[in-house]
């Protein structure tokens, strides 16, 4: 699988965490680990893995950024999402809550 790892990282632990899981899933598939300001297609992805800093009970505004600009995927797609940092789904017509809401 072509795996996209996504992260937004204000001081560097988050860029750390999206390194070693993108080094952890090399082992079984073509990964590729990028901040989330410089991804712009997905096409080419199975599958996404999302992460963020979480500053004052929300993902920095990147990271919900790129959430609300990605489309969700088509009904044929096998495309999957996981996500760090806080409650989030990896599709436009999901919210990203705010921590405690
Ligand atoms: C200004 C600021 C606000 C933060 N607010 C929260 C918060 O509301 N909840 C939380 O769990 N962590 C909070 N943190 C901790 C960061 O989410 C945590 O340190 C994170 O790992 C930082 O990631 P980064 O090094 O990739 O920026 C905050 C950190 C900063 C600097």
């Amino acid at each position: 699988m072509n795996v996209l790892v996504a992260y937004a990282s204000a001081h560097g632990s988050t860029r750390s965490v999206a390194e070693n899981v993108g080094r952890s899933l090399s082992a079984r598939h073509q990964v590729t680990t990028r901040p989330v300001a410089e991804i712009i297609g997905l096409d080419s992805y199975d599958a996404i893995v999302l992460g963020s800093a979480v500053h004052d009970g929300a993902w920095l505004p990147e990271a919900r950024e790129f959430v609300l600009r990605t489309p969700p995927p088509s009904r044929s797609s096998r495309r999957g999402c996981s996500a760090w940092g806080s409650p989030a789904c990896c599709h436009a017509r999901c919210v990203v809550p705010r921590a405690g809401s």
